[in-house]
C-alpha cells in the first residue's frame, strides 16, 4: 500500500525569493490598497495608527530585514535537505491558483488535476515586465530556464475523484494545463506549486498530484472544515492505494499577509503541533482573505497529516517579515513531519 512518509507546511511568497532591499518594492502597493486585518478592513495609515506601540519600526530596519532574510533562506535549505534525505516517490500538493490556470469565468472551489504531465517555463520579457514590482524580481524562483514537463499522478487523481464521488465530493477535474493566454495573470505552473518544485525539490521533481483550491477569489472560497475533510479524504485514498509508493504531502501558502498577525499564525502553528482538529476546522473564515487565505492549503494538509500515526516533527522557523509600520509584509512559516522527526529544530525568529 502507498504510505505517507513526509509532511511539509511551507509559505511560498515573493519575499522568500527577493532581497531585503527588494522587499520594499511592494510598499507603494501596500500604501494604495485597503487591507484586511482581524476581520475588518483598514487603510494603510489607519493600520499605522492601530499598530503603534508594537515596535514595528525596529522590525523593518535593513538590519532586521537582513537577519530575517537569512533565517528564511536557512529554513528553505532545511526543507530541501529533508526532501533530499526522505526521497519520497511522489507527492500531493495542496496549493492555490492566482489566475495562472483558472479564470473567473469558471472558478471551481476544488480542482483535481489528472493529466499525465503539467508544464512550466520561463516568462516572456513582455510578461515579466507586466508583473508588479517586487513580484517580478521573485519570478526566478518559480520558473525553470527552459520549458519542462513534470510528471502528474493520473491514477491517484482518478482514485481521488472516484472515491470522492462515492462520498459526497464532486470535484472539478482537469487534464489541461493551459498554454499562455492574454487574460491569464501568469502562465505555466502556479507559484504555489512551482516554489516547491524549484526551491524545495530543487528541480528533482517526482510525480505530483496538484490539488488546486480557490483560496483567494470570492464568492466560492471553501470553508475551513471542508478543507480539513478534503485532507482526510486524501489520506484515505492514499492509504487505500494498492501501490508500494512513499508519498509526501505539502500544504503551500500563507502565512498571514498582506498584514501580518503573529498571534493568529502562532495559534495555527501550535494547533499543528498538537494535532488540534477543533481549531483547524473552526478557523474564522473572515480571517481567511487576501494572501492569508492560502492557509486553507495548510488546513487541508493538516486534515491529511493528522490522520498519520507514525510522523512527527515540528517547526523549522517562523519569521514575520514586516516591511512597514502598518504591519504589512508576509509571515513565513516552515514545518516538517517525518518518520524520524529528523527535521525538527525549533527556533523562532521574531
Ligand atoms: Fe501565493
Amino acid at each position: 500500500m502507498a504510505k505517507i512518509v513526509l509532511g511539509v507546511w511551507t509559505t511560498h511568497g515573493p519575499q522568500l525569493n527577493t532581497t531585503p532591499e527588494q522587499w520594499m518594492l511592494r510598499l507603494p502597493a501596500d500604501r494604495r490598497r485597503r487591507h484586511a486585518y482581524k476581520g475588518k478592513t483598514y487603510s494603510f495609515d489607519e493600520l499605522v495608527e492601530l499598530r503603534r506601540g508594537e515596535g514595528l519600526a525596529e522590525q523593518i530596519t535593513l538590519e532586521a530585514r537582513t537577519a530575517k532574510h537569512a533565517a528564511n533562506q536557512a529554513a528553505i535549505d532545511q526543507l530541501a535537505r529533508v526532501w533530499a534525505s526522505v526521497r519520497p516517490d511522489c507527492c500531493v500538493i495542496f496549493g492555490n491558483d492566482q489566475r495562472e490556470l483558472v479564470l473567473a469565468s469558471m472558478q471551481p472551489c476544488f480542482t483535481v488535476y489528472h493529466g499525465d504531465t503539467f508544464w512550466n517555463g520561463p516568462l516572456s520579457e513582455q510578461r515579466l515586465a507586466g508583473l508588479a514590482p517586487g513580484i517580478r524580481e521573485s519570478e526566478w524562483a518559480n520558473r525553470p530556464e527552459q520549458r519542462v514537463d513534470y510528471p502528474g499522478m493520473p491514477e491517484l487523481a482518478r482514485r481521488l475523484i472516484s472515491t470522492g464521488l462515492d462520498s459526497g465530493w464532486d470535484f472539478a477535474a482537469s487534464d489541461c494545463w493551459p498554454e499562455l493566454a492574454p487574460e491569464h495573470h501568469h502562465d505555466g505552473t502556479p507559484h504555489s506549486f512551482a516554489f516547491l518544485v524549484r526551491r524545495v525539490m530543487r528541480d528533482h521533481v517526482v510525480p505530483t498530484l496538484p490539488i488546486i483550491t480557490n483560496t483567494f477569489f470570492p464568492p466560492n472560497q471553501p470553508r475551513p472544515w471542508r478543507c480539513f475533510e478534503l485532507g482526510k479524504l486524501v489520506h484515505r485514498v492514499v492509504n487505500e492505494w494498492d501501490n508500494d509508493l512513499r508519498v509526501a504531502i505539502f500544504g503551500s501558502g500563507g502565512m498571514t499577509h498582506f498584514v501580518i498577525n503573529e498571534e493568529f499564525d502562532r495559534h495555527l502553528i501550535t494547533a499543528i503541533e498538537k494535532r488540534d482538529e477543533v481549531f483547524m476546522r473552526s478557523v474564522d473564515p473572515s480571517y481567511m482573505v487576501d494572501g492569508t487565505s492560502e492557509l486553507f492549503n495548510w488546513i487541508s494538509a493538516a486534515g491529511c497529516l493528522f490522520q498519520t500515526t507514525d510522523l512527527a516533527g515540528g517547526l523549522i522557523d517562523y519569521v514575520p517579515c514586516y516591511r512597514s509600520e502598518a504591519g504589512t509584509g508576509t509571515a513565513q512559516g516552515f514545518i516538517t513531519w517525518t518518520k524520524t522527526a529528523q527535521s525538527s529544530f525549533v527556533s523562532i525568529s521574531s
